[in-house]
């Protein structure tokens, strides 16, 4: 199995090369690579990276032999081959770009090489109508559909017959079952999978990102304290110097700040504020609910997500939330860098916060991938 990797991906236009641009959890070559590693049959994987990119491919390929590609992905294969170790028959050639094509795939291809003895090309039914036009724009026909398909990778082969087809290569092909024709070797076609696309344009790497889900995701949090008298309150981020009580807690206690890092961590899969920043923890005795929520947006953001915007309710008889609604907003959004939205409500004098004990509040979260 031959993945080629080592084109700089300019259509897609990032700064690393395409096969190392980040797809949701991982690299696009890691994506690749997992598609292979569920083949049935185990096989020998030859990964050519780009000069540049040799170590990281070492890294996404472990177990893997990676060699440096050429300027054309021809050239990129052609080394590929020449890394093969000597008892391999049937070779795969494989974009690295069809990151999320099915490991079933792959098997059938292998199937189809060892029943026929000639090259197999995965592809699909062309779906658009085709127009042939003029240098000008103009339309001069359209070309019949019937018998047309549009090739896929991994594309298969009997040793011999790609070495020979390589070696007698007399130009540049846009993939290898062109240059096995051209030695007058037979290609036949086995179905293709949709999720075999190849990731060229942006919009390609977008739809590879849906389609691996998890592009965003919500969480919730809730908290509750009781209220002591002669305490300070501290509530939304902002001080209540009129109120009677503050909250009970080992830091301000503020139940709605609180509620929104529950939100927030638990949408990321971080766990929950205790266990990311130790109720217990001297660092954070008195901390403000600033300082949490600042300290979880970093955690998000460190691992590559975005508040797309956030919730907070909190529950008490007092103080009145309305009143101070959008001071309120205007400072979790400030935290958060996304708009937070607060609400307020009673219990109808039911439990903690009915029966004036206590202050509680609910918090939703909405990130994405950043
Ligand atoms: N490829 C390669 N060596 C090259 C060119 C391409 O190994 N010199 C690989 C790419 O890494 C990719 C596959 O061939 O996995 C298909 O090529 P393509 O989608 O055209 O990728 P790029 O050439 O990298 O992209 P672009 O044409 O947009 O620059
Ligand atoms: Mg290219």
């Amino acid at each position: 199995m031959i993945v080629v990797a080592a084109g700089s991906g300019s259509r897609l236009g990032r700064p690393e090369p395409k096969a190392f641009a980040p797809l949701r959890d991982r690299i696009v070559l890691e994506h690749a690579l997992a598609g292979v590693a569920g083949m049935r049959t185990p096989v020998e994987v030859v990964v050519v990276a780009p000069e540049s990119h040799l170590a990281a491919a070492r890294a996404a390929a472990p177990g893997a032999t990676v060699v440096p590609g050429g300027p054309t992905r021809q050239d990129s294969v052609a080394r590929g081959l020449a890394a093969l170790s000597a008892p391999v028959r049937i070779v795969l050639v494989h974009d690295a770009a069809r990151a999320l094509t099915p490991s079933a795939l792959f098997d059938r291809v292998v199937e189809a090489v060892r029943e026929h003895g000639e090259g197999v090309v995965p592809g699909l039914a062309v779906a658009d109508s085709l127009k042939r036009v003029a240098p000008d724009g103009a339309i001069d026909g359209t070309v019949d559909r019937t018998g047309l398909a549009a090739a896929q990778t991994p594309q298969g082969f009997p040793r011999g017959v790609l070495e020979r087809a390589y070696a007698a290569a007399e130009r540049v092909e846009t993939d290898d079952a062109a240059l096995v024709a051209a030695i007058g070797h037979p290609v036949r076609l086995v179905p293709g999978e949709a999720l075999a696309f190849k990731i060229t344009t942006p919009v390609d790497l977008s739809r590879a990102t849906e389609i691996l889900g998890g592009a965003q995701r919500t969480g919730v949090g809730v908290d509750a304290h009781a209220l002591e008298p002669g305490t300070p309150l501290w509530l939304g981020g902002v001080p209540w110097p009129d109120a009677p009580a503050g909250l009970a807690g080992h830091s301000d206690g503020d139940v709605a700040c609180h509620a929104l890092v529950d939100a927030l961590l638990s949408a990321a899969g971080l766990g929950d504020i205790g266990s990311r920043f130790g109720t217990e923890d001297p660092r954070y005795a008195g901390a403000s609910g600033a300082t949490f929520v600042r300290e979880a947006v970093a955690l998000l953001a460190g691992e590559g997500w975005r508040v797309l915007g956030a919730s907070v309710e909190v529950i008490a008889n007092a103080p009145r939330i309305g009143p101070r609604r959008a001071e309120i907003e205007a400072v979790l959004s400030a935290l958060v860098g996304a708009p937070v939205t607060v609400s307020g409500t009673t219990s109808d004098g039911l439990g903690l916060t009915g029966e004036g004990r206590g202050v509680a509040a609910v918090a939703t979260a909405l990130l994405a991938r950043a």
